[in-house]
């Protein structure tokens, strides 16, 4: 182990929510995450059937079953495996959440659409800041078009989001499928971590809106187009206007170069 790693896990066992978290036996500090978040905005209750997305190792899924009890029932995803939780109402699924197949799997194992749908997924991270901005920018609007999709009306959402650029855009997407959207940091959020959570209050029931015109939408349109499995005619009619083309290339070059800079 070297020195930085060393000075890592001594920090690490210094830490109030990791000592929390092993002594309650939680898989992951961020449940006091979710519970502050839920706290102060009541985003899950007794009963609800909820939907996480990237719920590795397990955190999340035990604050989640915690809330909603016996009566409630939670849906997992993530890419790597989680060691099993014992309770018959959670179900985990192992893929990609960005996959159409992945989302027709969710929605199997539902009993209903969902109260809530949290998302606490990160990318991997490359340690170029712009890049990974990025990245957690394309899940989070994945999340959202998924959400769209689970979500009954009314519903609630959260996502964790790495601070950046893009992140008033994604702001104001959000604020066309929800009611009331905040972002907070929670107490368990560490000062030194650019994430932010976002949530968004009563889902307006609309599905998504491919014509709204963001450049976040420009950027992940090839995501847009699996998920959706829009056929070619569809997709030609999507608001490809030269005046937005223009509008996000700069941008989208300057992502691209970043990446390959990394890649
Ligand atoms: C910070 S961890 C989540 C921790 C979790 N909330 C908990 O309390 O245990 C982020 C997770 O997002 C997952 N993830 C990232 N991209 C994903 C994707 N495209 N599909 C599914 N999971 C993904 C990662 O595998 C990782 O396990």
């Amino acid at each position: 182990m070297g020195k930085k790693d060393k000075r890592w896990v001594l920090q690490r066992k210094k830490d109030t929510y990791y000592k929390l978290a092993k002594k309650n036996k939680y898989r992951s500090r961020a449940v006091y995450k979710l519970f502050q978040l839920n706290e102060r905005f009541n985003i899950i209750k007794e009963g609800n059937v909820v939907v996480d997305l990237g719920c590795a190792p397990g955190g999340w899924l035990q604050a989640t079953r915690s809330i909603v009890g016996e009566e409630g029932f939670v849906v997992g995803v993530d890419l790597q495996s989680v060691k099993p939780l014992n309770y018959e109402n959670i179900v985990v699924i192992k893929g990609d959440m960005t996959k159409k197949e992945i989302l027709d799997r969710i929605i199997k194992e539902m009993p209903s659409k969902a109260n809530a749908v949290i998302c606490d997924a990160s990318p991997n991270i490359s340690g170029v800041w712009d890049v990974d901005h990025t990245r957690s920018i394309e899940l989070c609007t994945m999340a959202l078009i998924s959400s769209t999709k689970l979500l009954k009306k009314d519903g609630n959402f959260v996502v964790k989001v790495f601070q950046g650029y893009l992140f008033d855009n994604y702001i104001s997407l959000l604020k066309n499928y929800f009611r009331r959207v905040y972002t907070t940091k929670p107490k368990a959020s560490r000062n030194s971590s650019a994430e932010a959570y976002v949530i968004g209050k009563g889902f307006f029931g609309h599905s998504f809106n491919r014509n709204i015109k963001s450049p976040i939408l420009r950027l992940i349109e090839n995501n847009v187009k699996n998920l959706t499995n829009l056929d070619d005619e569809e997709y030609k009619c999507l608001d490809h206007t030269n005046e937005n083309k223009k509008e996000d290339t700069l941008l989208i070059k300057r992502i691209k170069s970043l990446r390959k800079k990394k890649e």
